[in-house]
């Protein structure tokens, strides 16, 4: 079977290509492989290590701290329709290398939210960590979440706090700036965004591995987040995904309290824009995304998803060039931040226009990252040579 990336409605790719998935997971190891570790060796728990963040977090740590891994993750398997999720070949590929590099790497594949995978990962936690983790993750996203404890499911929605405004984007298929628009929210869509995308469940996470005491001394928490500057405020935090993001805040004091009995922190790390399943289709991103990758490449400070988890963990989750703002948060994004880097990647986004973006932006770049998300257009990767998938589906996450 040969494999193209067909883009479909509303963005999505029907098929990753698994083979250059797996280019795209070694390609972020290699980087890590070639840096020195930046901590002693850690047992690692990832909620959302599949993809985006939460794989490059699993491996900066697998690689930069020697970690072992858990990951949870909801992805699926080849189905008749389907040649499963770009994430669940990255768990394999994942899992695959750093077993031939002496790590433990385990994938739990299930629903996160649910009371049954935490026993899941309880227990694994018990059976091949010795019973303790000293870091945990956080990085999901998720467009719904069942309540444990009610059974009832919540939707998270992206609209506007501040009444509707006017949200363009780019259609990635079709190559286009398309206007769109962002409704406004009522107060019941801002409080199931913040009960699927705020801190309620993070919490869970955190107190039921406390009680079950598998948390080790200095154990360290962190779940990201977005902050933005002006160009993206009114999509995001006047959306009704930066009110979930500010429940996280209060989430990681309570959870910073709870922690002082093991010397552990909790904290809310506010990451770079950058294109992952998740963030490419929020309504305005991807043409902030373009304007910005490409003024931050001509300054030379652009950074990918594994570089940025890098410098992120290196500096300042474990190293002492932590830089954290006023609400405690701590923040690589700082250069996305940058003054002159908004500046500048306002005044782009002034002029995009259909017939200009691609000359003006990086759009090249951008669309190279959404491709490589589901490993297509992946360097010393064939696409002409057709996949053996009745031979890929012998492996399992
Ligand atoms: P992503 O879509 O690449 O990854 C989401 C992960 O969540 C995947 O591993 C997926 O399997 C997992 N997941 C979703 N629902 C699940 C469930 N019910 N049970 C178990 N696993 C589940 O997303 P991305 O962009 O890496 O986002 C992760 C976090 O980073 C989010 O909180 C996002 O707001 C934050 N962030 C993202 C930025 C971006 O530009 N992409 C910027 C700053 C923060």
């Amino acid at each position: 079977m040969i494999v193209k990336p067909e883009i479909m409605r509303g963005g999505l790719v029907k098929n990753p290509h698994p083979v250059g998935c797996k280019a795209v997971v070694e390609k972020q190891i290699n980087y890590m492989k070639n840096l020195p570790e930046f901590t002693s060796k850690k047992r690692a728990l990832i909620i959302g290590g599949s993809s985006g963040y939460g794989l490059a977090s699993r491996i900066a740590l697998a690689y930069g701290a020697d970690a072992d891994t858990i990951s949870v993750s909801f992805e699926s398997g080849v189905s008749d329709k389907r040649l499963g999720t770009a994430g669940w070949w990255n768990n394999i590929w994942f899992k695959e290398q750093a077993e031939k590099d002496g790590l433990i790497a385990k994938n739990i594949i299930g629903d996160a939210f649910s009371d049954d995978i935490k026993l899941q990962t309880i227990e694994m936690i018990k059976k091949v960590f010795n019973g303790k983790i000293d870091v945990l993750i956080y990085s999901l996203a998720s467009p719904r979440r069942t309540d444990p404890i009610t059974g009832i499911t919540h939707n998270s929605v992206l609209k506007s706090t501040v009444g509707e405004i006017a949200a363009p984007t780019l259609d990635l298929n079709k190559q286009i700036i398309v206007d769109g628009k962002m409704m406004a929210a009522t107060q019941h869509d801002i409080d199931e965004t913040i009960k699927v995308m705020g801190g309620e469940d993070w919490q869970l996470w955190v107190e039921m591995l406390l009680d079950a005491g598998v948390l080790a001394k200095r154990f360290k928490t962190t779940a990201y987040s977005y902050d933005g500057a002006d160009a993206t405020d009114a999509i995001y935090k006047k959306g009704t995904i930066g009110a979930a993001k500010r429940h996280l805040e209060v989430t990681a004091r309570t959870l910073n309290k709870e922690l002082h009995i093991l010397n552990g922190e909790a904290f809310v790390t506010v990451a770079k824009a950058l294109v992952t399943k998740a963030s490419a289709f929020i309504p305005l991103f991807p043409l902030y995304g373009c304007a910005l990758f490409k003024v931050m490449k001509e300054l030379g400070t652009h950074e990918n998803t594994i570089e940025q988890i890098n410098r992120f963990m290196r500096d300042m989750m474990y190293g002492n060039k932590r830089i954290t703002d006023k609400v405690g948060r701590v923040r690589p994004d700082n250069l996305e931040m940058d003054d002159t880097t908004q500046k500048l990647t306002n005044e782009i986004m002034a002029k995009m226009t259909s017939d200009n973006f691609k000359s003006i932006s990086d759009f090249s770049g951008f669309y190279q990252d959404f491709l490589e998300l589901n490993g297509f257009n992946v360097a010393g990767v064939d696409y002409d040579h057709p996949l053996d998938i009745e031979r890929l589906q012998t492996k399992q996450p």
